[in-house]
């Protein structure tokens, strides 16, 4: 299996690719932190990777996208899978007051997915395969007072991978949107825990199922899809009085 794990020093896709070095496969990794990558790389050759390289990118500048892509491809040859994990969780309250803030939020969270997706498609599209697999969020199912500038990132991510889903169905090409609920790692570290919390490795269990039975649409744990459903059906004139 020859991987492309994009923000590949986050919690979910450190778990994510030990599962796969266990398995031999080959990675390329991108993050923006030199050292991390480098103990990353380290150990995922340490529990069984064949080959791994990684670059430090930061992947706010979409311009570089596409060089970085190149590069990664002419390291894998074939790209099998292609998961992109990286996100921030922004200070709502600051993005509502300063634009530039959200700008930057959106551009991390949304348009630099959107960016990357579309330099992987052409790598995909050239070898008539691949599966592209995305960290969105359940926050992009409903706009909520707490986080909807991350929630508004979020929900662009999952609308686009709708419509490339089917765009990408003629090469071969699968489209995966893994929404996870509430995860401990960095991003949540000063959130109080409780029961609806998981853990990054159970999320990585999940991201793998998701890729292996090609599906659509995964929310983690699967318990999220009916929580959901519910917020969604929150009549607006009472949703807009909530502050979750
Ligand atoms: N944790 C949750 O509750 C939760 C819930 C739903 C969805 N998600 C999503 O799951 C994904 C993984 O998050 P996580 O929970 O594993 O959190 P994490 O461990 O904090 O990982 C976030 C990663 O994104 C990277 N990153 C942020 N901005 C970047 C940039 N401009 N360029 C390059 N890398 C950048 C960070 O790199 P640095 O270390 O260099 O900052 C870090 O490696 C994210 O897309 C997140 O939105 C998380």
């Amino acid at each position: 299996m020859k991987i492309l794990l994009i923000g590949a020093t986050s919690a979910i896709a450190k778990a994510f690719a030990r599962s796969y070095a266990e398995k031999s496969a080959h990675f390329y990794l991108l993050a923006r932190n030199q050292n991390q990558l480098k103990e990353l790389a380290n150990d995922l050759k340490i529990r069984g990777a064949s080959s791994t390289s990684y670059s430090a990118i930061d992947l706010a500048h979409t311009k570089t996208h596409s060089a970085a892509m190149r590069n990664a491809g002419e390291f894998l040859v074939n790209v099998d899978v292609a998961l992109i994990c990286h996100g921030s969780l922004p200070n709502q309250e600051n993005c509502e007051r300063d634009y530039n803030m959200a700008e930057q939020e959106i551009t991390v969270n949304g348009l630099s997915t959107i960016s990357l997706c579309t330099e992987i498609v052409k790598i995909f599209k050239n070898q008539n395969s691949g599966t592209l697999a995305v960290i969105t969020s359940v926050a992009g199912d409903r706009g909520r007072q707490p986080n909807f500038i991350y929630g508004a990132a979020k929900s662009l991510v999952s609308t686009y991978l709708q419509g490339l889903r089917g765009k990408l169905l003629p090469y071969n090409i699968h489209v995966v949107d893994i929404k996870p609920g509430l995860v401990d790692s960095p991003m949540t570290a000063e959130f109080q825990k409780g029961p609806l919390w998981s853990t990054p490795e159970l999320v990585a269990d999940k991201i793998i199922d998701s890729i292996e039975k090609k599906k659509h649409t995964a929310y983690v744990p699967g318990y999220w899809r009916l929580i959901m459903v519910i917020v969604c059906l929150i009549p607006e004139f009472i949703f807009k009085r909530l502050k979750i």
